[in-house]
């Protein structure tokens, strides 16, 4: 949500460089997945959002990956190239560079900086700083929290004189002990006057217990300048949190997700189970619909109005139309029509369509397939590569024969049509509107409209056979209780 009042910032600047070694990780740390999308996903959307005049994501390590990644979530960003010169303040330098090169220099208005690895951050919070920066005049405003456990972070030092005044930031590892024991921290998201930015990077050394160049250091630089230097100090710590090894991205991703499911409930869903509800960012929710135990929402999907889902139902990409219910799926790529019921335990593949009313029922395997309107396949099945009209009844246990041994083939299956239990169809073939088959069928060749289709030769009794084949079986004893005479030998039956 952008603040309407909120001037739109010069340029956001999102500090992705980092290693993350902590992860153990071949995929870069940014990139890790919490609510269904990527850190650095979550952190380019919170400054997209403020509508700033350029966006820049600073990288270098696993440079191809993440910058490869980046345009595909955020492809009007610019991506700068840190050197081999470590430190944050590098790193927004190097951020600075890019658009100059890029002929948008950043010399005026606000300069926001944030970080790729803190995805809990939303628009709402980087308004209300820019906000305040602007509304004070400040050079630089730092978005501040107080910790129980500040240890690690950079320490707010603040005048004793005027509180509202910060002197600076001390870094934990060049603090004194009487600084460490200082618990508002340094959130690393701030706004900064671009010509303040400009010129006190320009002084920034690496003269510090970690060789770096701190953007931390720009603060008090700015102060000497006789620039004004404050704090907003958030309440909300999940926001400034960042994730540097799997315990945190767990942490954090079951706050996002405790958040998303709240936001449902306040939105008019009825979630029976929070705690074994994971929905992601990216789906959507109608007003009345009701998510039950185990259930999983990802991707794409999207809930209409009255629909209900789970329990134990994992659905990625789906839509589901108004009144639909869906029971024990697993399901991604789908659509499926108001009032239509799916499950218990179905599996949906993608390219999956079924129509109002229609019904997927139990033990039910489908991929590409389009089912018109009211039409069922109840129980026991596959139904790929396929077309199959209205109100048609295909019975328990059909399977579609799509796949020959090197290629796949469709299915065509009118409307109204009635197949029999066990029915197979060896496709590429088609069955006109109307038509029925019998059961075990095996369907080869097209069935015309209103036919019945028969393929399984006349049975044969062979009277007597097991009395004959199996004497003194339990099988034979049974049969011989019921009095029934021995007519024939199995072996003159067969
Ligand atoms: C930094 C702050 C510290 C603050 C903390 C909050 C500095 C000097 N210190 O600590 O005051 O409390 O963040 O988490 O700024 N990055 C780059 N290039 C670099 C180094 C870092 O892009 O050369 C990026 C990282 O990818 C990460 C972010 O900057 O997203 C912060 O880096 P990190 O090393 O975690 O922060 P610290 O320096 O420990
Ligand atoms: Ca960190």
């Amino acid at each position: 949500m952008t603040n309407a009042q909120t001037a739109q910032p010069t340029a956001v600047i999102v500090l992705a460089a980092g290693a993350g070694t902590r992860m153990k990780s071949s995929t870069p740390k940014i990139m890790h997945p919490i609510g269904g999308v990527s850190m650095i996903g979550h952190a380019l959307g919170a400054a997209k959002g403020l509508d700033p005049q350029h966006l820049v994501a600073v990288v270098r390590h696993q440079r191809e990956k993440v910058a490869g990644h980046i345009a595909t979530v955020e492809p009007g960003a610019v991506i700068a190239d840190q050197d081999e010169v470590p430190g944050t303040g590098r790193a927004v330098a190097c951020g600075l560079q890019a658009l100059t090169a890029a002929g948008a220099p950043a010399e005026t208005g606000t300069v926001v900086v944030t970080y790729g690895d803190v995805p809990l951050l939303q628009t709402q919070m980087l308004a209300e700083l820019v906000d305040a920066h602007e509304r004070d005049r400040n050079a630089v405003t730092v978005l501040s929290a107080v910790l129980e456990d500040a240890s690690g972070y950079g320490r707010i030092l603040r005048s004793e004189k005027d509180p509202q005044d910060v002197l600076g930031i001390v870094e934990h590892k060049d603090a004194t002990p009487e600084q460490r024991r200082i618990t508002e921290i340094n959130s690393g998201i701030y706004a900064f006057d671009a010509a303040v930015l400009n010129r006190a990077l320009a002084q920034v050394t690496t003269e510090n217990a970690q060789g770096e160049m701190y953007l931390t250091d720009v603060l008090s630089i700015a102060r000497a300048e006789g620039g004004r230097v404050s704090a907003v100090v958030t309440e909300d710590r999940w926001q400034v949190e960042g994730a540097n090894d799997r315990v945190q991205l767990q942490a954090l991703g079951a706050e996002m997700n405790r958040r998303i499911v709240e936001g449902a409930m306040r939105a008019g869903t009825t979630v029976i189970d929070p705690g074994t509800t994971w929905i992601d960012a990216t789906v959507t929710l109608e007003e009345d619909t009701t998510i039950l135990p185990g259930t999983q929402l990802h991707g794409a999907t999207h809930i209409s109005r009255n629909a209900t889902v789970g329990p134990d139902t994992t659905l990625t990409d789906v839509i589901v139309g108004e009144g639909a219910t869906l029971t024990r799926v697993h399901g991604s790529g789908a659509q499926i029509g108001a009032g239509a019921s799916v499950g218990p335990f179905t599996y949906l593949r993608p390219g999956t369509v079924l129509g109002e009313t229609g019904k997927i029922g139990a033990f039910y395997e489908t991929k590409n397939v389009s089912i018109g309107r009211g039409s069922k396949l109840s129980h026991l099945g596959y139904a790929g590569d396929a077309t199959i009209g209205e109100f048609t009844n295909i019975g328990c246990g059909n399977i579609t024969a799509n796949y020959d041994g090197e290629n796949k083939h469709r299915t065509q299956i009118g409307s109204h049509v009635r197949t029999s239990s066990n029915t197979v169809f060896v496709a590429p073939v088609s069955v006109g509107d109307g038509a029925y088959t019998g059961a075990g069928a095996v369907v080869r060749k097209d069935v015309p409209a209103g036919a019945l289709a028969l393929s399984i030769a006349p049975q044969r009794n062979a009277e007597g056979w097991v009395q004959a084949k199996r004497p003194g079986s339990a099988a034979a004893d049974a049969a011989n209780a019921t009095g029934t005479a021995e007519k024939t030998t199995g072996r003159d039956a067969l």
